[in-house]
């Protein structure tokens, strides 16, 4: 055992996060090797304490109907208290999905949660056309890097502002209201949208997000959202994509949108593979609607 962890990439890691690996040990009846849980707590710590994330990388990503799409991101799964600092796998599979399925986004008014930097949306602009996209996360370092991905990716098309221009304006005030940019036909906002504090009065006909069903406690605010922006408004419908990691937490997510009323229409199930020396993930799409 104790080898196979040592052999483990960082995108291993990101597969199967090294807890989800202890509770599968603790799940057997097996000893968890004490070095295993030094580890884990090190990196707790090593993230709790390192306020920035400095070490950007820029990585593209290719679409057949999107092109090819720039994202500044970091290789850390969490940083500065987030997981939005890198770009999850659902998200691909999800950008792939509605590039195939474009009439769905078609002229539509789009909301996504937990956007984080931005790659889903990027795909959906560029490829379907959408009438508004608005992005939403939480976390105000996120905001900024995704901020800069629009930029970069749209900036041929978008208003006139430029990236040193628009860094000015990024109070918390500012991220609150949201920052607009005009793509081709897209109007695009860029918003804070807090799924445990904050409420959605944006005018919306589609919800989309990515990897964002990862931990039971930040699932409870999720579905809460989700049933408030549905209830209040019959004929929008939600395209949540998830990575299968941990069945427990998956299960949660089902039941919690059973046990407030939301009904799952059809669940798609989905495939990933990175490059083939990395294991496959397999991902679904639930289609929710009110
Ligand atoms: C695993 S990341 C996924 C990011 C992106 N969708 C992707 O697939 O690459 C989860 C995202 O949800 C956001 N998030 C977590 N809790 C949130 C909350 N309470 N309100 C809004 N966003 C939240 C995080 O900031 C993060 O960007």
């Amino acid at each position: 055992m104790l080898q196979e962890v040592q052999d483990l990439s960082w995108k291993y890691l990101r597969m199967y996060p090294l807890r989800d690996i202890m509770w599968k040990i603790e799940e057997s009846n097996q000893e968890v090797f004490e070095d295993l849980y030094t580890t884990y707590t090190k990196l707790l710590s090593q993230n709790a304490s390192s306020p920035h994330c400095d070490d950007f990388c820029y990585r593209t990503y290719n679409f057949s109907k999107a092109g090819v799409i720039t994202v500044k991101e970091t290789c850390k799964l969490i940083c500065d208290g987030t997981t939005g600092m890198c770009t999850w796998e659902a998200s691909h599979v999800l950008a792939d999905w509605c590039c195939r399925e474009s009439h769905r986004f078609q002229n539509k008014r789009i909301l996504e949660l937990g956007a984080g930097l931005g790659l889903l949306g990027l795909a959906v602009i560029q490829s379907c056309k959408p009438l508004s996209y608005i992005f939403t996360d939480l976390h105000h370092s996120v905001l900024k890097t995704l901020k800069e991905n629009i930029y970069i990716n749209l900036k041929e098309k978008h208003s006139g502002l430029t990236l040193q221009e628009s860094e000015e304006a990024t109070s918390s005030d500012d991220w609150a209201k949201g920052i607009q940019v005009s793509y081709s036909d897209t109007d695009v906002l860029i918003k804070r949208l807090d799924w445990e504090r904050d409420t959605c009065d944006d005018d919306i006909e589609v919800i989309l997000a990515a990897d964002v069903v990862y931990d039971t406690d930040v699932i409870v605010h999720l579905v809460k959202i989700l049933k408030d922006i549905l209830s209040k408004r019959p004929r929008v419908v939600a395209y949540i994509a998830s990575a299968l990691r941990n069945p427990a937490t998956y299960t949660f997510f089902k039941d919690a949108l059973v046990d407030c009323g939301l009904h799952t229409c059809t669940e798609t199930y989905h495939q990933y593979q990175e490059s083939p020396s990395q294991p496959p993930v397999s991902i679904t799409i639930h289609h929710i609607l009110p």
